[in-house]
């Protein structure tokens, strides 16, 4: 092993050593997903809403649009802007092989789309760059969903960060994500809510795979160690100098929330 690829594997332990890492469980993610995230229909709503009628009556850019994806999965947020408008020039980020050959299959035909393998660490201790799209200096929108909750609250400064220096002026950042409650008995009860409606769409999908049924994974050291408030993710943005930085959405522990770089 040469000292690049060591280095590398330690960045990396965290992702390595978490679920996300396994084909398998990134494949029950992908059909199970819209059970376990009772609310994530309706971000998908808010979210085209955001793009359509928010965030392209005051993009400056000429038709096309330079979107990021940090943590995207096998691509869904990109497939929900598609289906609002087809000017857009993906690139698409995550750290799971798995994620990003799905991804790569459900956007064959879009030759310009770009894909990066790396892990949001490797990012932040610059052993990977996020490649700038061609003819331009910075992208449009950068957006997540349910990612960014894997890092600590060091690692999400330092990520928001990067991402406002990835943003072209002008250019907005959305992420909608898992949030720490302000509170236990909060958190209790948003977990209660989850748990039903997430029991409730299980059963109308006829699915009784054991991975979609709702168990506190919420709560599983690995995850709940490092996911932080709304609010403090707010502040963190706001003293990064975003602008109109506010909550779009939010359920439970499910919010969306963003800026714009002035
Ligand atoms: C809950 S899934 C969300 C996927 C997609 N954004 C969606 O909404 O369907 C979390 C994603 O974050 C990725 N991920 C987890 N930890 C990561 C890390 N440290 N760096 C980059 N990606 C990571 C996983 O591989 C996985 O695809």
């Amino acid at each position: 092993m040469t000292d690049n690829n060591k280095n590398k594997t330690k960045t990396n332990e965290d992702f390595n050593n978490s679920k996300w890492a396994r084909g398998e469980y990134a494949k029950d993610y992908i059909e199970c997903a819209d059970i376990l995230i009772p609310e994530r229909g309706a971000f998908f709503e808010v979210f085209k809403s955001f793009y359509t009628d928010y965030f392209l009556p005051r993009n400056q850019s000429p038709q096309v649009q330079n979107v990021l994806d940090l943590g995207s999965g096998d691509g869904t947020l990109i497939k929900e802007l598609l289906e609002v408008s087809s000017n857009i020039n993906a690139t698409i980020l995550d750290a799971g092989e798995t994620m990003i050959e799905q991804a790569k299959q459900r956007f064959s035909g879009k030759e310009d789309f770009a894909y990066v393998l790396a892990t949001f660490e490797e990012l932040l201790d610059g052993s990977v760059e996020v490649p700038l799209p061609k003819n331009d200096k910075g992208f449009d929108l950068i957006c997540s969903a349910l990612a960014i909750h894997h890092i600590d609250a060091n690692g999400k400064k330092a990520l928001f960060s990067l991402i406002k220096k990835l943003l072209k002026k002008g250019g907005f950042f959305i992420n909608m994500d898992t949030v720490l409650a302000p509170s236990k008995a909060l958190e209790d009860f948003y977990l209660q809510l989850r748990a039903k409606r997430s029991e409730q769409k299980r059963i109308l999908a006829r699915i009784s795979k054991d991975y979609c049924k709702f168990t506190d994974r919420h709560k599983d050291k690995e995850h709940h160690a490092k996911i932080d408030t709304l609010s403090s993710q707010m502040e963190m943005l706001e003293t990064l100098g975003f602008s109109e930085v506010d909550c779009y959405f939010k359920r439970g522990i499910f919010a969306a929330y963003g800026g714009v770089k002035p």
